[in-house]
């Protein structure tokens, strides 16, 4: 058994959607396990430092802007394969893509609008999670 830790981000259109509850309880059902969590109003910079490795792609700034255009929930999920059952819970970036019953078909809607954000393996999330968590606000159980 692998057990990893992931990090999310429940984008602004699912928190502006009233979806947290119902995003986390998916969450849960699946076995992962929701071990630091906050809301937060990104600023400008603090987007912009986050997706920093997409600079100069042509939708860097439309993603800057849209990841500020109201809150967002972060969390810190752990399980078994945590990376890799979390993206299969979310589907396709595009939601157009992606499949029924994924977070992303359910929640998102059109580019950026894609309802949640997982790390794409184990070190991205472990510099994911340090970008906005400090080891006290985990509580692993
Ligand atoms: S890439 O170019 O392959 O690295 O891009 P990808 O891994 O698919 O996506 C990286 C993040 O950019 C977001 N993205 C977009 N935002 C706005 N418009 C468009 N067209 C677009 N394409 C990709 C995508 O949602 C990824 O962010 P996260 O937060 O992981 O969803």
């Amino acid at each position: 058994m692998t057990l990893e830790r992931t990090f999310s981000i429940l984008k602004p259109d699912a928190v502006a959607a009233n979806a947290i509850g119902q995003i986390y309880t998916r969450l849960e059902q699946s076995q992962l396990k929701i071990v630091a969590s906050k809301m937060l109003h990104l600023s400008p910079e603090q987007a912009a430092g986050f997706y920093a490795e997409h600079e100069g792609k042509s939708f860097y700034e439309r993603l800057v802007s849209f990841m500020c255009s109201g809150p967002i929930m972060v969390q810190v999920l752990e399980g078994e394969n945590a990376v890799t059952r979390y993206r299969e819970i979310m589907g396709a970036t595009d939601p157009e893509q992606a499949a029924a019953g994924t977070l992303r078909y359910d929640y998102g809607s059109i580019m950026p609008a894609n309802a949640a954000h997982g790390s794409d393996s184990t070190e991205s999330a472990a510099r994911e999670i340090a970008y906005f968590f400090t080891n006290d606000e985990l509580c692993p159980r």
